[in-house]
This record gives C-alpha cells, sequence and structure tokens, in this order.
C-alpha cells in the first residue's frame, strides 16, 4: 500500500461484488481487509473514503433473473441488498456502497465511454468468432469447436462491436510499471501481469449486441457497454465523474486518483491493464496502487457458492462475533497469499489469542483494579526493570505495529502485538499483586499492586489502541472499560498519531469490567456446522419458493454464479447429497485469455470476461458423482466406509454390459478432467496400497489417495503428468482428505497403466 501523495485525505475500494452469487466468507474477507485499514487511517487523522458496492450488469444476470421470474433489476436489487445488509451486520465503515444499476453510475460510465471514443481510442469494428446461439456466448477456438455450456457445436458468426485500442498501451503500460513499482502487488501479481502485458496486447471489444442489461453505448443504444469497463468505472462514478453536481465534483477532484484497490488476485489483470490502460486513454490519473488478496479456501478448494463449500459471515458472527472473524482472517492468513479457513482452526485461534490471551488479559487487570483500588487508577509510583522491560516492549510494538499493518503485513503486525500481549500477562503472573507473600508488608504490596496495575493497564491502553482497526468492537469495550470513553471519539481526533507510553493517568475511573471474549464451548466448531448446515437447508427451501432462513435472510432467489460454473436450478449443496447436482460446466477455463487468442480480438463475452484466471484453467467447479464410474480408474472410491480400514484393491474394468448404457453430451461435461502434474508421491504408513500424491493443476494444488502403491514406485512419479477427474467429491481415507481421482487403464487382474500424453500438454489442461 503506497501513502498517498497528500498524506491528507485517502481513497480505498473494495471489488464490487457480483449480484450473482449471496455474500459468503470470501467477499467477506476483502470488506474486512478494506475495513481494517480505512479504520486505521481514519484513526491517523487521514480524511479516508471507503468504498464497496455491487456488479450488477451483464447476461448472466439477465438469465439468472429470469430462470428466478424476476426482472434483473429485481434480482439485482435483492442480491445488492444482501451484500449491503451484510455490511451493516458487520459493522463495516464503508463511506459509500455504488451499484451500477445506479443513475449516477451509468451516466459516468457513458461519459467515459464517450471520453475515450471522442479522444480516439474507441472505434467500430467487427468481429468473427465461433458462436452458441442456444447460449449466446462466444466461445475460443477454431471453427467446429463445441460449446463448454452445452455441448453443441458452435457457428462462426460475425458481429459488429466498438473496439478499445488496447495494443496502443502495450508499451505505455510497461513504463508505468516501471516507473511505479509499487502500483500493484504483491510480487506474483506484478510478475503475472507484466509478462501478460509483454505477450502483447490485442484491441479488447467493449460493447456487446448479444444482450441488453448493460449500459448503453451512448448514441448506438443497440449496444451495451463491457461489463468489465462499466464495473471498473465504478470507483470514478461514486466519487461523482460524470455528475455536473458542484459538490460531486468537489468530492472526485479530492479523491482522485484512488490511493488503493484492494482485489482478488484473480481480477488482477482487470485492474492491472485495462483499467490504467482506460484511464491513459481518457486522460485520467492512475490509481496510486492496486493490491490482490490471496483466495480463502474451504474444504481444499476456493470458496466459492458454485463449489457449495461457502461459509457465511453471519455463522461465524453468531457464534464468536465479529471480532473473532476479523481477527482469524487477517492473523491466520498472510495476506497475498491463499488461506485455509476451518471452523476448528478458528475456535483454536478465538480461543488461544482472544479468549485466554488478549481478554484474560484485560479481564485480569480490570477486575484487580476494581478489586483493589474501587475502580480508580493508583498512581504507578517508581519503575523497577521489570516495569521498564515493559515499557520497552511496548515502545517497540508501537514502532512495529504501523509499518507492518501499513506494509499490509497484518499477521506479522498481529504477532508482534500479541508478544506484547504474551509478556503483559506474563508480567503480572510474575508479580503477582493478587497474593502478598508472608514476608511482604502490607503497605509494601498495595504499592507492587498500585505499579503492576497501573503498568500492565498501560500496556493494555497501547495494545487496545493499536489493535482498534482489526478489533473494532472488543477495541470500544476495552476502552470504556479504562475509563477512555468512546473509542469511535478518540479515532475521530487521530489518537494513533499520539501512542506513547504513559497515556493513562492515574486517578482515571474505569467502568464495570464487562467479557469481552467469552471461551468458546466444545461444541461451537458443531454449531457453527450446523447453522450452515440449515442455512444450505433453507436455501434449498427457497430454490423450491419456500424460503425459510434460521439465519439471516434469504430471498427467494438463489441465483447463479456468474464466474463460476454454476449448479442451474440447484441450491448450494452441502454435505453429500450430490445426486441432486445439475452441474453445468459453465465459463469453463476452455475460454484462453482474449490476447493470447487468434482471433483479432476475442470478445470477451460475459462468460469468458468471467473466466478471470491467467489461463486456461480455474475451473470452479462443485464436485460430482460420476454417475458410472467404472469406466474410470477409481483408485480410491471403494473405500467408501466413514472410516475405511484398508483401500480396496484396484477394480478390474468392468465385464461389457449387454445393453449399452449410453450417456449423452451433457453427462459427459459433468465430469471435469484435468491434466495435473505429480509433485509429491509417498507411500502412507499402514496402508500397503495407498500412495498420497500432490498434483498442480497449474490453478490449484492438491491432494489425491490413490490405490496404486503396488504397481507404482512413488519416485518415478514424480514430475508426471496424468489426468484426474477434478470435480470429484473429497473423501477421507486414514484422517487424510483426498481430491480428486487418476485416471488409468484397469488391466486384467487390477494392474493400473496411468493415462497420459504423448504431446507436451499445460497443466489444468481440460479434457474434452
Ligand atoms: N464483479 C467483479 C469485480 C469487479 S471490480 C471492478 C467480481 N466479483 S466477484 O463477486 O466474483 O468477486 C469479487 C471479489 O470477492 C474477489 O475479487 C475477491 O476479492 C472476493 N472473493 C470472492 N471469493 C473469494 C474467496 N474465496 N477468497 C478470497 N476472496 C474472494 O469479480
Amino acid at each position: 500500500m503506497t501513502d498517498s501523495a497528500t498524506n491528507s485525505r485517502y481513497f480505498l475500494t473494495t471489488p464490487i461484488y457480483y449480484v450473482n452469487a449471496r455474500p459468503h466468507l470470501g467477499h467477506a474477507y476483502s470488506t474486512i481487509v478494506c475495513d481494517a485499514i480505512a479504520r486505521r487511517k481514519r484513526a491517523l487523522g487521514i480524511e479516508t473514503w471507503f468504498l464497496t458496492g455491487t456488479d450488477e450488469h451483464g447476461q448472466k444476470i439477465e438469465r439468472s433473473a429470469e430462470k428466478a421470474g424476476r426482472s434483473p433489476q429485481e434480482f439485482a436489487d435483492a442480491i445488492s441488498g444482501e451484500f449491503s445488509g451484510l455490511w451493516q451486520r458487520l459493522g463495516i465503515s464503508n463511506d459509500d456502497f455504488i451499484r451500477t444499476t445506479s443513475e449516477r453510475h451509468k451516466r459516468g460510465t457513458q461519459k467515459l465511454f464517450t471520453e475515450l471514443r471522442n479522444r480516439g481510442f474507441i472505434y467500430k469494428g467487427s468481429y468473427t468468432g465461433q458462436y452458441c446461439v442456444s447460449d449466446e456466448l462466444y466461445v475460443d477456438g477454431p471453427p467446429g469447436t463445441v460449446c463448454p455450456d452445452c455441448g453443441r457445436v458452435t457457428e462462426t458468426v460475425s458481429e459488429e462491436n466498438y473496439f478499445f485500442k488496447l495494443s496502443a498501451f502495450e508499451r505505455k503500460l510497461l513504463e508505468f510499471y516501471e516507473a511505479n513499482p509499487d502500483f500493484m502487488g504483491p510480487e506474483s501479481t506484478r510478475r503475472e501481469v507484466i509478462s501478460f502485458v509483454r505477450g502483447g496486447l490485442k484491441d479488447l471489444s467493449v460493447s456487446r449486441t448479444s444482450f441488453s442489461w448493460g449500459i448503453p453505448v451512448p448514441g448506438d443504444e443497440k449496444h451495451v457497454i463491457y461489463v468489465w469497463l462499466d464495473a471498473l468505472a465504478n470507483y470514478m462514478t461514486a466519487l461523482g465523474y460524470g455528475s455536473d453536481d458542484p459538490a460531486d465534483q468537489t468530492r472526485f477532484a479530492k479523491f482522485w486518483p484512488a490511493d488503493l484497490h484492494l482485489i482478488g488476485k484473480e481480477i488482477s489483470r482487470f485492474h492491472c491493464v485495462y483499467w490504467p490502460a482506460f484511464l491513459m486513454a481518457a486522460g485520467i490519473p492512475l490509481p496510486r496502487a492496486v493490491r490482490a488478496n490471496g483466495w480463502l479456501l474451504f474444504d481444499q478448494g476456493k470458496m466459492s457458492k458454485s463449489r457449495g463449500n461457502i461459509v457465511r459471515a453471519d455463522t461465524v458472527q453468531e457464534v464468536l462475533g465479529v471480532d473473532a472473524l476479523r481477527y482469524f482472517l487477517l492473523r491466520e492468513i498472510p495476506f497475498g497469499q491463499d488461506g485455509g479457513f476451518s471452523f476448528e482452526a478458528l475456535v483454536q485461534r478465538y480461543n488461544g489469542d482472544l479468549a485466554n490471551g488478549y481478554g484474560n488479559l484485560v479481564s485480569r487487570v480490570v477486575n484487580m483494579v476494581h478489586k483493589y483500588f474501587g475502580g480508580v487508577l493508583p498512581e504507578a509510583g517508581i519503575p523497577t526493570a521489570a516495569e521498564d522491560a515493559l515499557r520497552e516492549s511496548a515502545l517497540c510494538a508501537i514502532a512495529a505495529f504501523g509499518p507492518e499493518f501499513d506494509a499490509m503485513n497484518f499477521s506479522e503486525a498481529l504477532k508482534s502485538l500479541w508478544s506484547l500481549v504474551a509478556e503483559t500477562d506474563g508480567y503480572l503472573t510474575a508479580n503477582a499483586p493478587w497474593k502478598r507473600p508472608t514476608d511482604r508488608p502490607e503497605a509494601e504490596h498495595v504499592l507492587l499492586q498500585a505499579r503492576v496495575l497501573a503498568t500492565a493497564a498501560e500496556a493494555i491502553r497501547i495494545i487496545t489502541a493499536l489493535v482498534y482497526p482489526i478489533l473494532p468492537d472488543a477495541a470500544a469495550k476495552v476502552w470504556l472499560q479504562l475509563g477512555q470513553g468512546e473509542i469511535a471519539d478518540a479515532a475521530k481526533n487521530a489518537f494513533l498519531t499520539q501512542i506513547s507510553w504513559g497515556g493513562l493517568q492515574a486517578g482515571t475511573h474505569f467502568a464495570e469490567p464487562a467479557p469481552l471474549f467469552p471461551r468458546a464451548e466444545k461444541d461451537a466448531v458443531a454449531r457453527m456446522q450446523q447453522i450452515e448446515e440449515q442455512n444450505s437447508l433453507s436455501v434449498i427451501e427457497a430454490a423450491g419458493g419456500k424460503a425459510v432462513s434460521a439465519n439471516g435472510p434469504v430471498s427467494a432467489i438463489e441465483p447463479v454464479s456468474v464466474n463460476e460454473p454454476a449448479l442451474i436450478n440447484e441450491p448450494v449443496l452441502k454435505g453429500h447429497d450430490f445426486s441432486r447436482a445439475v452441474i453445468a460446466t459453465k465459463n469453463a477455463g476452455a475460454l484462453a485469455p482474449e490476447a493470447k487468442t487468434n482471433t483479432k480480438e476475442a470478445i470477451m463475452s460475459e462468460e469468458s470476461a468471467k473466466q478471470k484466471s491467467w489461463d486456461n484453467a480455474p475451473v470452479d467447479s462443485i464436485g460430482v458423482q460420476a454417475q458410472d464410474e467404472a469406466w474410470a480408474y477409481e483408485t480410491v472410491a471403494q473405500a467408501s466406509a466413514p472410516v475405511p480400514t484398508e483401500p480396496a484393491a484396484p477394480t478390474p474394468a468392468p465385464p461389457p454390459v449387454a445393453e449399452p448404457q449410453h450417456i449423452t453430451i451433457d453427462d459427459f461435461i459433468k465430469v471435469d478432467l484435468r491434466v495435473a502434474q505429480i509433485l509429491v508421491a509417498e507411500r502412507i504408513p499402514k496402508a500397503d496400497k495407498l500412495l498420497r500424491l500432490e498434483v498442480d493443476l497449474g490453478y490449484e494444488k492438491r491432494q489425491i489417495l490413490a490405490g496404486i502403491a503396488q504397481y507404482y514406485e512413488p519416485e518415478k512419479l514424480v514430475g508426471r503428468k496424468i489426468i484426474i477427474v477434478a470435480n470429484l467429491a473429497p473423501r477421507k481415507m486414514r484422517g487424510l482428505e483426498s481430491n480428486g481421482m487418476l485416471l488409468a487403464a484397469s488391466l486384467e487382474g487390477g494392474a493400473p497403466v496411468l493415462a497420459g500424453f504423448l504431446e507436451d500438454v499445460p497443466l489444468g489442461a481440460r479434457l474434452k
């Protein structure tokens, strides 16, 4: 995060969220990170504007609305309301919430489009490509390519479109990245973006005629503006770009350019290539920094609706409180990397760091000030070496926390602050103000109590001030207990600029102690799981039109995700009832990034636009149990009992069946077959038949247990490219989770021969 050039104002944004998927922890993660930054900036006296919102246009939303029997606007209203409602419940401190269907946004986006056209960067051209008439989408590939969505053969069509001269910005962008090394991060994002641009940029189609749910192109209303141009413009339209109102113009002049666009890593191309190019072309200053967060993983996959592996923030809030969630996300996941979420890890962190750590420390000290000094902070008196040491540590914590936080190393910042929590705890225990040794005179003991409690309380004050942006609720309670009043008022007065040792005055009246982080009960994990189960049940009912939610709002709409393959007309599935799943490989990874295509410029259909990764890969799909797995070499499927003892021997090929059972192309495309490379192969103790493999799919790594130990030496497998069924429901064996299945020919006697390729094939490539 680079500091604002002026240092006196700061504008930061989250991505605007699609209204197809209802909010889950993945969305909450990006928003919470921004909220913590915004709170710290404000408490440093920096005038801050924090923007979030929803992205509501596009063909998929149009279609999802149709399926739900609603107008697109009604549909968008319902889901957008879920996002804004959740942010309110979580106490997110955004200053504005932009919706791309709002008038102010439409006006500003049209202005940007016009500006680009007037400056000669948008021209009308025609596009020829493969089109699936049934699904109304462009598919990348040569004539004859099959639609990844419905399996029908595509047609070659030509369409008139507006194009943006992206090709003119290749060199300028590279020069810009060179001159502004802090513009994008983390390093992996920077490298990917630069190599993408170096690979060559082609002009970008920025209008569509195949659907109408979008912002009309000014003066040519049969076209709607490309969703990403529409979406990216939100960062300016929300500030007032395109408005004639002087107040809007002042706000825009004051806060633009943005200091930070915080995004998920999968959308860095849009923010680091297209967005700066649009702005350069329009003659508008570029944002100062774009930072990409990694993915929140759950059950080893990216948390997403279509995988059915989502957890909602409401669930955690209900059981442990919102601060627990904030702390976990920022402490547990080094920013920029992917990070696993599990209820177990959450409860462990909560109990260890919050309930037994900070919460317990505060409660001990505040209680003792009440017990021994009637709630009035005593004079600390003359410090001994122990107090000097704690003071030193607190000063170090102050010096370390800010820079770590501002560099977005939240986890490190918290780690170092929590050493001060531990040290203060240790200091209390070592001095035991609650226990008077028989040889210590009463008066001397009271002096010790005063010194120790006043010193510990001061350390708590510092910890609380620093951690306020991350634990706003808890910090507010502690601030009150320390007799410091409302922390929100302190934040308005830029209290973080004055944090130094010695701020607590003797004579301060402490408020009554109040519980901060009650220890999580043993059943906390089960409770959260149960709430999620109930929620998914209520979603199922919602899909059938009888929405009843035990927790949080459930609208009757259960939309289909835009950017991920979706369960059509099916609710989120939890547990293992995959029999009901209808998988659609919408937006499957077959669509390459447009700059790599052989057409003039691949039109980023709404579908492929949402295929947001760098290469073909991330088909985000829910595991689906193949109807007939016998054709594939199912290495672990035999062990279907919950606690398998020994993996079953490999299955020989099934005897030919009398009646050939045909499947349709629709059945076939349910199975997500992918190229993977074995990174690690090892035996599993006490399991003669199983090997534990770690495989790389290009877009993610995963663990697969394969019953091939009797036939393959693990060392010889490393580096080998294989084919896996990537969307098989995970299974647990010997306490290890298997995520996928290898394909192999099954020879007589059960010996498997792994399937592979003669040619070199990229990792993650899909087999069709
Ligand atoms: N609408 C576009 C963004 C346009 S911004 C001009 C979009 N929306 S999205 O809803 O699909 O995702 C938005 C963001 O949600 C991601 O970029 C990311 O920040 C966050 N996340 C959604 N799922 C996530 C995880 N599982 N983990 C971490 N963040 C995730 O893309």
